[in-house]
C-alpha cells in the first residue's frame, strides 16, 4: 500500500525529480487551466530549466520545497511516478520583510485530488516556514479556479481582488484573489 510523505526537496537527494516536478507543472497548466507562468504550446524543457533555476533558489536558501510522494517502498530512492505534489516558498531578501514568505506553485496530481494532499503540503511548508521565521504567509490565486476554494479552509484571509491580472492558457485576462496566514 504506498504510502504519501512530504519531504523537504534537496537537490541531492530528489534532483532526479525535477522533470517529474516539471511534468506535474505541465499537467496543471493542460488540465486544469491554471494560470502558472507559462503558457501553451507548453515546452518541457523550458519547465524544467525553470524547475533548475528553482533549486538553484533553494541551494541560495531564498526558497524552499516541498514535495508530496506516494512511496511505494519508503526509505529508498523516491521514483518519478510517486511524485504526486509540491509547493514552494519564496522568501525574497528584505530586512524590513524578513517574516514574509510567498507561496508558489501549489500542485497536486489530476490523479491524487482531494486525498489531503494540498493540506498535507501547506501544513509542512507552514511549518518549515516557522522554523525559519517566516510568520506571514502570501499568496494569489485566480479568482473561479479550485484553489480559490481550498485557501479559506487552510485558514488563509482574503486580503483583496485584482481584475484582469493574468493571461489564462485558454486565453483572456482573468481577475486574481489575494490571501495572506498569519502562523503566530
Ligand atoms: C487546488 C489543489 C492544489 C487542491 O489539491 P487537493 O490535494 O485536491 O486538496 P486537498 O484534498 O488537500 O483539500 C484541501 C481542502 O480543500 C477542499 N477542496 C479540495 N478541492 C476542492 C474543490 N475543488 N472545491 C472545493 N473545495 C476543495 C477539501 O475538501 C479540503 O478541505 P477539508 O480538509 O476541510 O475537507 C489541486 O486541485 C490542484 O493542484 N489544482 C491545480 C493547480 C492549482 O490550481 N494550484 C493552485 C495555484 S495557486
Amino acid at each position: 500500500m504506498p504510502t504519501p510523505t512530504v519531504k523537504l526537496f534537496s537537490k541531492q537527494e530528489h534532483g532526479h525529480l525535477l522533470p517529474a516536478i516539471a511534468a506535474l507543472h505541465a499537467a496543471c497548466i493542460v488540465h486544469d487551466h491554471t494560470i502558472a507562468t507559462f503558457l501553451p504550446p507548453l515546452e518541457n524543457s523550458k519547465i524544467q530549466t525553470f524547475w533548475e533555476g528553482i533549486a538553484r533558489e533553494v541551494d541560495l536558501g531564498t526558497r524552499f520545497v516541498c514535495i508530496l510522494l506516494n512511496e511505494s517502498e519508503p526509505g529508498t530512492r523516491a521514483k518519478e511516478s510517486e511524485l504526486v505534489g509540491v509547493v514552494t516558498l519564496s522568501m525574497p531578501f528584505s530586512e524590513t520583510g524578513s517574516f514574509r514568505g510567498f507561496v508558489e506553485k501549489l500542485f497536486v496530481s489530476p490523479t491524487y485530488r482531494g486525498r489531503g494532499g494540498a493540506r498535507a503540503l501547506m501544513c509542512h511548508m507552514e511549518a518549515e516556514a516557522l522554523k525559519r521565521g517566516k510568520t506571514l504567509m502570501l499568496l494569489d490565486t485566480e479568482i473561479g479556479s479550485q484553489a480559490e476554494s481550498v485557501y479559506p479552509k487552510l485558514g488563509y484571509t482574503e486580503a483583496g481582488r485584482i481584475p484582469r491580472y493574468g493571461i489564462s492558457p485558454v486565453g483572456g485576462l482573468k481577475d486574481e484573489v489575494f490571501y495572506y496566514k498569519h502562523l503566530q
